[in-house]
């Protein structure tokens, strides 16, 4: 089961008073518990979606081929590559009829079977950039009106798209199309059907969705499909794989549904009543705020943060009681729906809620924050309360250290500081006596206004790629123990605890 991270070990005791003044500094009290893993993320847990917009005018998936965005994807290694959206619902798969894309010019069609063949020249890799922020204004017109064309696309999405991930170490999930539809409504799964022959007979390993957000059909494409049937077509498509030699074993998750409120409750209810047993993982959405109608305080409002604890437990429970035991997946989340808020979801701010890199293929403040998260945090969660006078701005969770990274025993202490005001936490004596790799992600200029910035300092360096094939160092800083730690106003911070010796994580059974 993948839940966030901390989850179950974060409990806030507080506000208690607010006698406090302003001067006085708000002290944390913390309580760990080393003893015992209280639950396990998927080492996936932290996994990324490429929009299936992408593939809305076919050269654009070469950019798959940059041997830049390959290197960063690697870096995020073990993940789900999910490629799904508003846009898979409108896409059909067509057969090539002969080499007739523009891309074909530079690459031939099977130029992109091995690894070291993926590339793209910088001259091609420049000229799709440019295009790519063009059409990114066309998409998001169309979004904006909800009007969306119905996309082709051929064996060349398919390509390179699995030689992406494969190269990559990510594991493939392919959203398919669940607006395909006959005239009683029924999935009609013929084109699925020949995507997944042609996947079987090129042997590429991948997993499968069917549909994204059906709880917005009828805004999209008026059209309403409710949850019962839904579930049916998800048992239709079980069926087809059940069929293929070569996917029969394969995962299939869904549906995909929006958070759950008004009647996206229905169709989570009726869908576990006839597809539960078709599905391995039931998948859900969550985002934040609306992209266009945000702001910079919503992005750092302890509540709005909430949201997603209260809607995750809303619905493990809608999951438990249709379908005990059945694993639930956080499918797509992000900050703000509708393609992102300008300005925030690609800035600092966003690091407290998620987008990874900009249109020049450049690492966001996000990226930076998911590559230390794997680096340094391991899938097991630790019980951590903290509580003190002074509200819910300071969040911690506790997890064992990456076994990769830091011998067995060790503890990584996830942080993030929304506040402005002065506090500090007291570390519990079990681990201050550690030496502590201290790892601060601050935005590269000061307050409030530096927040909207797109750079991320890591202990006061500017984070950026050295060169295309190179990470700039990524060490932490070497505290000697302390009984406090500190963490810098609108911070995120990983305090790894190098000898604490929990026992929970000492015979860690190593899950990758
Ligand atoms: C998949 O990855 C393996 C190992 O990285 C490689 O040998 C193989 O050629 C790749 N397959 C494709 C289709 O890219
Ligand atoms: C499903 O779609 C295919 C391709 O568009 C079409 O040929 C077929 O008749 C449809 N099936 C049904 C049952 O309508
Ligand atoms: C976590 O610790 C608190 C006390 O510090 C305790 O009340 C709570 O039940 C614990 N949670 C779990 C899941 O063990
Ligand atoms: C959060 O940031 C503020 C402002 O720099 C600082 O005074 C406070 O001590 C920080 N909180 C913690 C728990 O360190």
């Amino acid at each position: 089961n993948t839940t966030p991270p901390g989850q179950w070990g974060l409990r806030f005791r507080g506000p208690t008073n607010d006698s406090l003044t302003e001067s006085e500094p708000h002290s944390w009290a913390v309580d760990m518990d080393l003893s015992a893993v209280i639950h396990r993320v998927e080492p996936r847990f932290l996994s990324v979606t490429i929009d299936a917009s992408l593939a809305s005018e076919e050269k654009f998936m070469s950019l798959l081929r940059s041997s830049k965005l390959r290197f960063l994807a690697k870096a995020l290694s073990p993940a789900f590559l999910r490629f799904g959206g508003t846009s898979q619902d409108f896409m059909v798969f067509t057969h090539q009829t002969s080499n007739q894309l523009e891309i074909f010019k530079y690459f031939s069609p099977s130029d992109h079977v091995s690894c070291d063949q993926l590339e793209l020249p910088e001259w091609l890799e420049r000229r799709l950039k440019r295009a790519l922020s063009k059409q990114q204004m066309i998409l998001m017109k169309e979004d904006v009106r909800r009007k969306y064309r119905r996309v082709k696309f051929t064996e060349y999405t398919v390509d390179v798209l699995h030689a992406f991930a494969n190269c990559s170490g990510l594991d493939l999930i392919f959203g398919l199309n669940a607006l395909l539809r006959n005239s009683d409504n029924t999935w009609n799964g013929s084109n699925a059907r020949s995507l997944l022959r042609y996947c079987e007979s090129r042997r590429y390993h991948m997993s499968w969705e069917l549909g994204n957000e059906p709880n917005s059909y009828k805004k999209k494409a008026g059209l309403r499909v409710d949850g019962f049937q839904l579930g049916r077509d998800f048992t239709k498509l079980r069926e087809m794989m059940s069929q293929s030699e070569f996917y029969h074993n394969s995962q299939l998750y869904g549906p995909d549904v929006g958070q759950p409120r008004d009647h996206r409750v229905d169709i989570l209810q009726g869908f576990l009543r006839s597809g539960a047993d078709a599905v391995d993982a039931c998948t859900w959405h969550h985002y934040y705020v609306n992209g266009r109608d945000t702001s910079l305080q919503d992005f750092i409002d302890p509540e709005i943060l909430d949201t997603l604890a209260v809607k995750t437990k809303e619905v493990l429970q809608k999951v438990k009681k249709a379908s005990p035991g059945k694993s639930v997946w956080l499918g797509e989340t992000s900050s703000a729906y509708g393609g992102g808020a300008p300005g925030l979801s690609d800035t600092f701010v966003a690091g407290f809620i998620y987008h990874l890199v900009d249109n020049n293929l450049d690492p966001l403040p996000d990226y930076w924050l998911s590559l230390l998260y794997k680096r340094l945090v391991g899938p097991e969660v630790l019980n951590i309360s903290a509580w003190s006078a002074s509200g819910q701005r300071v969040r911690l969770y506790l997890h064992c250290s990456n076994t990769n990274s830091y011998r067995n025993g060790a503890v990584t202490l996830m942080s993030l500081n929304l506040s402005r005001k002065t506090a500090r936490i007291s570390v519990p004596t079990l681990v201050s006596s550690s030496t502590v790799d201290a790892f601060v992600l601050q935005s590269d200029r000061p307050g409030e206004e530096g927040l909207y910035s797109r750079s991320v300092t890591l202990n006061g360096v500017v984070l950026k790629m050295v060169d295309d094939q190179t990470l700039p160092d990524l060490t932490g800083s070497g505290l000697p123990p302390a009984d406090h730690l500190q963490l810098p106003a609108f911070s995120l911070a990983f305090f790894v605890f190098k000898d604490a010796q929990a026992t929970a994580c000492l015979d860690q059974v190593t899950l990758r």
